[in-house]
Protein backbone atom coordinates (compact mmCIF):
# COMPACT_ATOMS: atom_id res chain seq x y z
CA UNK A 1 0.00 0.00 0.00
CA UNK A 2 1.59 3.17 -0.80
CA UNK A 3 1.34 6.14 1.98
CA UNK A 4 -0.04 9.52 1.08
CA UNK A 5 3.05 10.74 2.81
CA UNK A 6 5.61 9.12 0.35
CA UNK A 7 7.31 11.74 -1.53
CA UNK A 8 6.18 11.41 -5.25
CA UNK A 9 9.11 11.67 -7.90
CA UNK A 10 11.50 8.89 -7.56
CA UNK A 11 11.53 5.81 -9.43
CA UNK A 12 13.83 3.66 -6.66
CA UNK A 13 12.67 0.74 -4.82
CA UNK A 14 11.61 2.58 -1.79
CA UNK A 15 10.13 5.72 -1.82
CA UNK A 16 11.42 8.76 -0.06
CA UNK A 17 9.07 9.24 3.12
CA UNK A 18 8.60 12.35 5.16
CA UNK A 19 9.98 10.22 7.62
CA UNK A 20 12.84 9.18 6.45
CA UNK A 21 13.70 12.57 5.15
CA UNK A 22 13.01 14.18 8.82
CA UNK A 23 15.79 11.26 9.61
CA UNK A 24 18.05 13.06 7.54
CA UNK A 25 17.85 16.28 9.40
CA UNK A 26 17.75 14.92 12.13
CA UNK A 27 21.39 13.63 11.59
CA UNK A 28 20.05 10.05 12.36
CA UNK A 29 21.24 7.09 10.12
CA UNK A 30 17.90 5.65 8.45
CA UNK A 31 17.53 7.25 5.18
CA UNK A 32 18.94 6.53 1.79
CA UNK A 33 20.01 8.42 -1.28
CA UNK A 34 16.66 9.13 -2.82
CA UNK A 35 15.48 10.66 0.60
CA UNK A 36 18.80 12.85 0.77
CA UNK A 37 18.22 13.75 -2.61
CA UNK A 38 14.45 14.53 -1.98
CA UNK A 39 15.57 16.59 1.21
CA UNK A 40 17.97 18.18 -0.46
CA UNK A 41 15.00 19.84 -3.32
CA UNK A 42 13.11 20.61 0.09
CA UNK A 43 16.37 22.39 1.11
CA UNK A 44 16.38 24.60 -1.62
CA UNK A 45 12.58 25.48 -1.49
CA UNK A 46 12.38 26.38 2.10
CA UNK A 47 15.60 26.35 3.86
CA UNK A 48 14.54 26.63 6.94
CA UNK A 49 12.66 23.55 7.32
CA UNK A 50 15.55 21.53 9.01
CA UNK A 51 15.21 23.87 11.62
CA UNK A 52 11.59 23.19 12.29
CA UNK A 53 12.07 19.70 11.83
CA UNK A 54 14.59 19.80 14.79
CA UNK A 55 12.49 22.02 16.70
CA UNK A 56 9.74 19.53 16.68
CA UNK A 57 12.10 17.03 17.79
CA UNK A 58 13.33 18.79 20.90
CA UNK A 59 9.40 19.58 21.56
CA UNK A 60 8.54 15.53 21.73
CA UNK A 61 11.29 15.23 24.13
CA UNK A 62 10.23 18.83 26.56
CA UNK A 63 6.70 17.41 26.49
CA UNK A 64 7.47 13.53 27.31
CA UNK A 65 9.81 15.03 29.78
CA UNK A 66 7.02 17.16 31.28
CA UNK A 67 4.27 14.56 31.24
CA UNK A 68 6.79 12.66 33.09
CA UNK A 69 6.93 14.88 35.72
CA UNK A 70 2.95 14.48 36.34
CA UNK A 71 3.05 10.85 36.82
CA UNK A 72 2.69 9.84 33.29
CA UNK A 73 4.34 6.04 32.62
CA UNK A 74 2.49 5.41 29.27
CA UNK A 75 2.72 6.96 25.87
CA UNK A 76 0.65 6.71 22.75
CA UNK A 77 2.81 8.45 19.96
CA UNK A 78 0.41 9.11 16.42
CA UNK A 79 1.84 9.60 12.66
CA UNK A 80 5.29 8.74 15.08
CA UNK A 81 7.87 8.46 12.06
CA UNK A 82 11.25 6.75 12.86
CA UNK A 83 11.97 5.97 16.51
CA UNK A 84 15.39 7.31 17.13
CA UNK A 85 17.21 10.48 17.70
CA UNK A 86 15.64 11.44 20.87
CA UNK A 87 12.37 10.85 19.83
CA UNK A 88 9.38 9.70 22.89
CA UNK A 89 10.65 6.34 24.07
CA UNK A 90 14.17 6.98 24.76
CA UNK A 91 13.48 10.02 26.71
CA UNK A 92 10.58 8.30 28.47
CA UNK A 93 13.32 5.48 29.21
CA UNK A 94 15.64 7.35 29.85
CA UNK A 95 13.60 8.49 33.00
CA UNK A 96 12.31 4.95 33.64
CA UNK A 97 13.05 2.11 31.72
CA UNK A 98 9.44 0.72 32.54
CA UNK A 99 7.37 3.53 30.77
CA UNK A 100 5.35 1.64 27.90
CA UNK A 101 5.30 3.52 24.48
CA UNK A 102 3.43 2.80 21.67
CA UNK A 103 3.98 4.11 17.82
CA UNK A 104 1.58 4.35 15.69
CA UNK A 105 2.81 5.17 11.57
CA UNK A 106 0.89 4.64 8.64
CA UNK A 107 3.94 4.06 6.26
CA UNK A 108 4.67 0.31 5.86
CA UNK A 109 8.36 0.60 5.36
CA UNK A 110 9.20 3.05 8.09
CA UNK A 111 7.10 0.69 10.12
CA UNK A 112 9.06 -2.44 9.28
CA UNK A 113 12.16 -0.37 9.76
CA UNK A 114 10.92 0.68 13.30
CA UNK A 115 10.02 -2.58 14.33
CA UNK A 116 13.86 -3.36 13.80
CA UNK A 117 15.00 -1.20 15.46
CA UNK A 118 12.95 -1.11 18.73
CA UNK A 119 13.63 -5.32 18.58
CA UNK A 120 14.32 -6.34 21.93
CA UNK A 121 12.17 -3.28 23.83
CA UNK A 122 9.41 -5.40 25.23
CA UNK A 123 8.22 -2.42 26.55
CA UNK A 124 7.64 -0.52 23.00
CA UNK A 125 5.45 -1.41 20.03
CA UNK A 126 5.01 -0.02 16.96
CA UNK A 127 1.45 -0.05 15.04
CA UNK A 128 1.01 0.27 11.53
CA UNK A 129 -2.40 1.86 11.40
CA UNK A 130 -4.19 5.30 10.17
CA UNK A 131 -4.46 7.25 12.94
CA UNK A 132 -8.33 8.22 11.56
CA UNK A 133 -9.93 4.78 12.36
CA UNK A 134 -9.40 5.48 16.11
CA UNK A 135 -11.17 2.41 17.32
CA UNK A 136 -8.48 -0.34 15.29
CA UNK A 137 -5.46 1.98 16.76
CA UNK A 138 -7.04 2.04 20.40
CA UNK A 139 -7.96 -1.63 19.92
CA UNK A 140 -4.87 -2.98 18.54
CA UNK A 141 -3.77 -6.08 20.58
CA UNK A 142 0.28 -4.50 20.84
CA UNK A 143 -1.76 -1.24 22.13
CA UNK A 144 -3.92 -3.01 24.59
CA UNK A 145 -0.94 -5.52 25.92
CA UNK A 146 1.09 -2.16 26.58
CA UNK A 147 -0.85 0.94 27.07
CA UNK A 148 -3.72 0.75 30.70
CA UNK A 149 -6.18 2.50 29.64
CA UNK A 150 -7.58 2.97 33.40
CA UNK A 151 -4.57 4.73 34.06
CA UNK A 152 -3.40 8.35 32.96
CA UNK A 153 -1.78 8.53 29.28
CA UNK A 154 0.34 10.99 27.61
CA UNK A 155 -0.94 11.23 23.60
CA UNK A 156 0.85 12.98 21.11
CA UNK A 157 0.89 14.02 17.63
CA UNK A 158 3.61 16.01 16.82
CA UNK A 159 3.53 17.20 13.20
CA UNK A 160 1.08 14.66 12.04
CA UNK A 161 -2.48 16.20 11.93
CA UNK A 162 -0.73 18.29 8.99
CA UNK A 163 -1.62 15.27 6.83
CA UNK A 164 -5.11 15.33 7.31
CA UNK A 165 -7.14 17.18 5.29
CA UNK A 166 -9.95 19.27 6.91
CA UNK A 167 -12.49 16.73 5.47
CA UNK A 168 -10.60 14.14 7.72
CA UNK A 169 -12.11 16.51 10.41
CA UNK A 170 -8.83 16.49 12.76
CA UNK A 171 -10.38 18.19 15.51
CA UNK A 172 -13.10 15.62 15.79
CA UNK A 173 -10.64 12.71 16.31
CA UNK A 174 -8.53 14.58 18.22
CA UNK A 175 -11.27 14.67 20.29
CA UNK A 176 -12.46 11.01 19.68
CA UNK A 177 -8.90 10.22 21.44
CA UNK A 178 -9.54 12.33 24.14
CA UNK A 179 -12.44 10.50 24.80
CA UNK A 180 -11.32 7.25 24.90
CA UNK A 181 -8.48 8.05 27.84
CA UNK A 182 -9.04 8.13 31.46
CA UNK A 183 -9.11 11.55 33.65
CA UNK A 184 -5.40 12.54 34.09
CA UNK A 185 -4.48 11.67 30.50
CA UNK A 186 -3.00 14.57 28.20
CA UNK A 187 -2.86 14.98 24.50
CA UNK A 188 -0.10 17.09 23.27
CA UNK A 189 -0.09 18.40 19.66
CA UNK A 190 2.10 20.40 17.43
CA UNK A 191 0.94 21.75 13.61
CA UNK A 192 2.73 23.65 10.86
CA UNK A 193 0.98 27.42 10.82
CA UNK A 194 0.72 29.54 7.56
CA UNK A 195 3.54 30.72 6.79
CA UNK A 196 4.31 32.68 3.79
CA UNK A 197 8.00 31.44 3.49
CA UNK A 198 6.73 27.73 4.03
CA UNK A 199 4.01 28.42 1.19
CA UNK A 200 6.34 29.83 -0.97
CA UNK A 201 8.52 27.40 -0.74
CA UNK A 202 5.64 24.67 -1.51
CA UNK A 203 4.60 26.76 -4.46
CA UNK A 204 8.62 26.94 -6.11
CA UNK A 205 8.66 23.38 -5.36
CA UNK A 206 5.73 22.45 -7.91
CA UNK A 207 7.16 24.71 -10.06
CA UNK A 208 10.79 22.88 -10.14
CA UNK A 209 10.12 19.35 -9.05
CA UNK A 210 6.49 18.24 -8.95
CA UNK A 211 3.96 18.45 -6.39
CA UNK A 212 4.76 18.21 -3.04
CA UNK A 213 3.41 16.41 -0.30
CA UNK A 214 0.26 17.02 0.32
CA UNK A 215 0.12 18.81 3.57
CA UNK A 216 -3.02 20.93 5.41
CA UNK A 217 -1.43 24.41 7.66
CA UNK A 218 -3.46 25.76 10.18
CA UNK A 219 -3.01 28.71 12.43
CA UNK A 220 -2.33 28.43 15.95
CA UNK A 221 -6.18 29.88 16.48
CA UNK A 222 -7.32 26.53 14.07
CA UNK A 223 -4.83 24.21 16.49
CA UNK A 224 -6.03 25.97 19.95
CA UNK A 225 -10.05 24.69 19.24
CA UNK A 226 -8.56 20.67 18.79
CA UNK A 227 -8.06 20.87 22.27
CA UNK A 228 -11.64 22.23 22.82
CA UNK A 229 -13.10 20.31 25.93
CA UNK A 230 -10.01 19.62 27.55
CA UNK A 231 -7.56 22.13 29.92
CA UNK A 232 -4.86 23.75 28.38
CA UNK A 233 -2.16 23.45 30.19
CA UNK A 234 0.06 26.72 30.40
CA UNK A 235 1.73 28.89 28.55
CA UNK A 236 -1.34 27.67 26.09
CA UNK A 237 -0.74 27.10 22.67
CA UNK A 238 2.29 28.96 21.60
CA UNK A 239 5.26 28.78 18.64
CA UNK A 240 6.67 25.48 19.58
CA UNK A 241 10.25 27.22 20.65
CA UNK A 242 7.98 28.71 23.57
CA UNK A 243 6.64 25.60 24.44
CA UNK A 244 8.63 25.06 28.18
CA UNK A 245 11.64 26.57 26.64
CA UNK A 246 14.73 24.14 28.69
CA UNK A 247 17.50 26.76 27.82
CA UNK A 248 17.59 29.96 25.89
CA UNK A 249 19.52 28.66 23.36
CA UNK A 250 16.28 26.32 22.24
CA UNK A 251 14.19 29.35 22.12
CA UNK A 252 17.26 31.48 19.96
CA UNK A 253 16.37 35.14 19.02
CA UNK A 254 12.90 35.11 17.19
CA UNK A 255 10.79 32.30 18.26
CA UNK A 256 7.37 33.97 16.54
CA UNK A 257 9.26 33.27 13.32
CA UNK A 258 8.68 29.65 13.76
CA UNK A 259 5.07 29.07 12.39
CA UNK A 260 4.85 25.86 14.46
CA UNK A 261 2.38 25.99 17.48
CA UNK A 262 2.32 23.70 20.21
CA UNK A 263 -0.14 23.10 23.33
CA UNK A 264 -1.07 20.02 25.44
CA UNK A 265 -4.21 19.37 26.58
CA UNK A 266 -5.02 17.92 29.88
CA UNK A 267 -8.40 15.81 30.66
CA UNK A 268 -10.26 16.93 33.71
C1 LIG B 1 6.22 14.86 9.66
S1 LIG B 1 6.23 13.18 10.17
C2 LIG B 1 6.35 13.45 11.93
C3 LIG B 1 6.97 12.28 12.63
C4 LIG B 1 7.14 12.45 14.13
N1 LIG B 1 5.87 12.71 14.82
C5 LIG B 1 8.14 13.50 14.45
O1 LIG B 1 7.80 14.44 15.18
O2 LIG B 1 9.28 13.41 13.99
C6 LIG B 1 4.53 12.68 10.01
C7 LIG B 1 4.36 11.19 10.15
O3 LIG B 1 2.95 10.95 10.21
C8 LIG B 1 2.66 9.78 9.46
N2 LIG B 1 1.25 9.86 9.06
C9 LIG B 1 0.67 10.77 8.25
N3 LIG B 1 -0.64 10.51 8.11
C10 LIG B 1 -0.90 9.42 8.87
C11 LIG B 1 -2.08 8.67 9.15
N4 LIG B 1 -3.24 9.01 8.61
N5 LIG B 1 -1.98 7.61 9.97
C12 LIG B 1 -0.79 7.27 10.53
N6 LIG B 1 0.36 7.94 10.29
C13 LIG B 1 0.31 9.00 9.48
C14 LIG B 1 3.65 9.82 8.30
O4 LIG B 1 3.85 8.54 7.72
C15 LIG B 1 4.91 10.38 8.98
O5 LIG B 1 5.76 9.37 9.45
Amino acid sequence: MASPTEAPGFDGTRHPSIARINDCWLEGANHGQDDREYAGRIELCAPHIPYLVRASRALTGRMTKYLFDQGVRQFVDLGSGIPTQRHLHEVAQALDPRCHVVYVDLDPAVVSDSREILAGNDQVAYLQADIRDRDLVLGEPAMRALIDFSEPVGLLAIETLLYLPDSADPGALVAAYADALPAGSFVGLSHCGEDSQLREGLDMFSRMFGQPPAVTLREREELEAFFTGLELVDPGVVPVLLWHPQTQDEVGRNPELAHMYAGLGRKR
